[in-house]
């Protein structure tokens, strides 16, 4: 059956119209002398563009709308038609009867699909009947991806544990993607990505994961990754802060300065030494024999060099006798993790008894029988004893 034929006859131009309502599938269309051309195959267009959609129609004027429908079948979908309001669509030619181009602006993935250009006509009934339809016009839209995101791990991990790390990118269109990752400068070997697709298959996305031993040294590393799509110029990077997944737990000892045993009534310093840790949130605290110390505690936590953190606490103590045998605890809570405790305990040497004597007195740890001043004293005393005995004795001769 060839299309001329219709014109000519008008009951197989019937027919026709019959079976184009029925399977209206063919291409250029001629229907009472009425043509319909939609001559685009397929378009694409860049996301965020205006899509431009041809139609034209023949000069003679039949009663029935014209319409733009996306999908055919239950799918589908008004685009455009002269009564409704259609924000992002123009026509190309204002209320002409002939060109029903139109412009599509800001066309998203979403907007993917074929388009068919539709003349209706009138019928008896309300119901408006399909008269003829172009042979539609295949929309994809290229649309870049969205930028890498990296992820890590939900929690941090300690040197030397293998964790993944996943990239991901959406909205990207047509499906092929590349990924690669970095860490720093170094490239690293990476599964091929995971693409899926929404239920229309207008864009994909895409998920990439790497697995990686973190190390200490990597609190100042960045992995990288970055993808390329022929939507793209220059490819995109997401980057992810190593130190962000990582935790260094501190070595923590605690020296006693001077070292006990120490005399009575000195004073000694318990310093705690707290090294090699990231992030810096640490709480110190020290507990005498067990129990919570009431002190001011400050620190100054020091940077190092490859970003970790180390800080000096230090406790004063003065040395009484009662106190011989007390355990000093030095208590870091590194990143909300268990406890860590270091002690060391009291000694206070003995006082020195030489022979019993009184003389063997100490204060201030300091033994009095070793000071000159209590010599000269004690001669002092003497000597005016001396004295007063000497008046005495002379007094009484008088
Ligand atoms: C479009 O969809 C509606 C509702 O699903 C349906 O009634 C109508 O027949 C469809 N039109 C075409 C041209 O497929
Ligand atoms: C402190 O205790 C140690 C042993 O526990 C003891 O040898 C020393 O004499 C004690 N010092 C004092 C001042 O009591």
């Amino acid at each position: 059956m060839t299309m001329a034929l219709a014109t000519r006859a008008l009951p197989l131009a019937c027919l026709m119209l019959l079976l184009l309502q029925r399977d209206p599938g063919a291409g250029a269309q001629t229907t009472l002398g009425f043509e319909l051309q939609q001559p685009q195959d397929k378009v694409s267009v860049k996301a965020g563009g205006t899509l431009t959609l041809i139609c034209t129609t023949s000069n003679r004027s039949l009663p029935g709308p014209v319409k733009w429908l996306k999908g055919w079948g239950s799918e589908n979908q008004t685009i455009f038609d002269q009564t409704g309001s259609f924000p992002r669509v123009t026509r190309a030619v204002d209320g002409s009867d002939t060109v029903h181009t139109i412009h599509i602006r800001d066309v998203q993935p979403e907007d993917a699909g074929t388009y068919y250009c539709v003349k209706f006509r009138k019928s008896l009934s309300a119901a408006e009947e399909v008269l003829q339809r172009g042979k539609g016009t295949q929309v994809s839209v290229l649309a870049k991806p969205t930028h890498p995101l990296v992820s890590g791990p939900g929690h941090r991990v300690g040197p030397g544990e293998s964790v993944p790390f996943t990239c991901t990118a959406g909205r990207f269109f047509p499906e092929d993607i590349s990924v690669k990752w970095f860490k720093n400068r170094t490239s690293i070997s990476a599964q091929p990505p995971q693409i899926t697709s929404g239920r229309t298959k207008s864009s994909y996305n895409m998920s990439s994961t790497v697995m990686m031993t973190l190390r200490e040294e990597d609190i100042r590393s960045q992995l990288i990754c970055e993808v390329q799509h022929r939507t793209l110029t220059a490819p995109l990077r997401g980057t992810y802060q190593l130190s962000q997944a990582l935790r260094v737990s501190p070595s923590v000892n605690v020296d006693a300065d001077p070292p006990s045993p120490i005399g009575v009534s000195k004073t000694v310093k318990f310093t705690c030494h707290v090294k090699g840790f990231y992030p810096g949130n640490v709480v110190v605290t020290w507990l005498e024999n067990g129990t919570e110390m009431n002190m001011e505690n400050t620190f100054r936590l020091v940077e190092m060099p490859q970003g970790l953190f180390q800080l000096n606490s230090v406790v004063e103590v003065k040395a009484m006798e009662e106190k011989n045998g007390s355990t000093f605890t030095c208590r870091v809570v590194h990143d909300a993790q268990d406890p860590v405790d270091r002690m060391a305990t009291l000694r206070i040497t003995a006082p020195a008894r030489e022979g019993g004597s009184e003389w063997a007195l100490t204060v201030n740890g300091l033994n009095l029988l070793s000071s000159p001043g209590l010599w000269i004293g004690i001669l002092l005393e003497k000597g005016l004893l001396g004295g007063l005995l000497v008046f005495l004795f002379k007094r009484a001769r008088e």
